[in-house]
């Protein structure tokens, strides 16, 4: 088998192969086993909403209307999880950490965001394992964000 052959899926940034308890193979992106852009827009609204009232990230965010900001993340995570490519479209390369520059994002920064990204991935019930593979990712990309060390 070439490189290609056995990499043939490499386009896609996160896939999962999983073998269940009755032996059934679950194989495919998670874009469509969460549940497509429905599952997007709830996590991103119910984030946006822990968002609002958080005293180190609401600061942050300019907009009056954490709306346009919601959607920019849900579009991102979308098109990671092997969705629709409209983020790139609308906003070019991703370029995370460099978007992030201008955001002091400490620690304590960081916390906030991922409290509100754990509460809103629990809002939407997924089965465990997609819970999982999502929030691995979820919580190494937060990480990557850290930007100082300042209070
Ligand atoms: C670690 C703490 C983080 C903080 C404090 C933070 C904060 C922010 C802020 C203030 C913005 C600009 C608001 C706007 O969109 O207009 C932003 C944009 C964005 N963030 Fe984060 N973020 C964090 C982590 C993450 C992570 C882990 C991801 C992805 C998994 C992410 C994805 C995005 C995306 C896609 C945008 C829009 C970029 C654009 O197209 O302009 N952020 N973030």
């Amino acid at each position: 088998m070439s490189d290609n052959e056995e990499f043939s899926d490499r386009e896609q940034v996160e896939t999962i192969r999983l073998v269940t308890q009755d032996g059934n193979n679950v194989a495919g992106d998670i874009y469509a086993l969460v549940g497509g852009k429905t599952f997007f827009v709830n996590l991103c609204a119910k984030f946006y909403e822990g968002v609002a009232s958080d005293e180190i990230l609401r600061p942050m965010y300019p907009e009056e209307d954490l709306a346009p900001a919601a959607e920019r993340l849900q579009l991102f995570l979308e098109q990671y999880w092997g969705g629709p490519k409209t983020y790139q479209e609308q906003r070019g390369h991703p370029q995370l950490r460099l978007r992030h520059m201008p955001f002091k994002i400490n620690p304590a920064a960081r916390a906030a965001w991922v409290k509100h990204m754990r509460n809103a991935l629990d809002a939407q019930n997924l089965p465990a394992i997609y819970d999982a593979q999502m929030w691995a990712y979820l919580d190494r990309a937060a990480t990557a964000m850290l930007n100082t060390m300042e209070d």
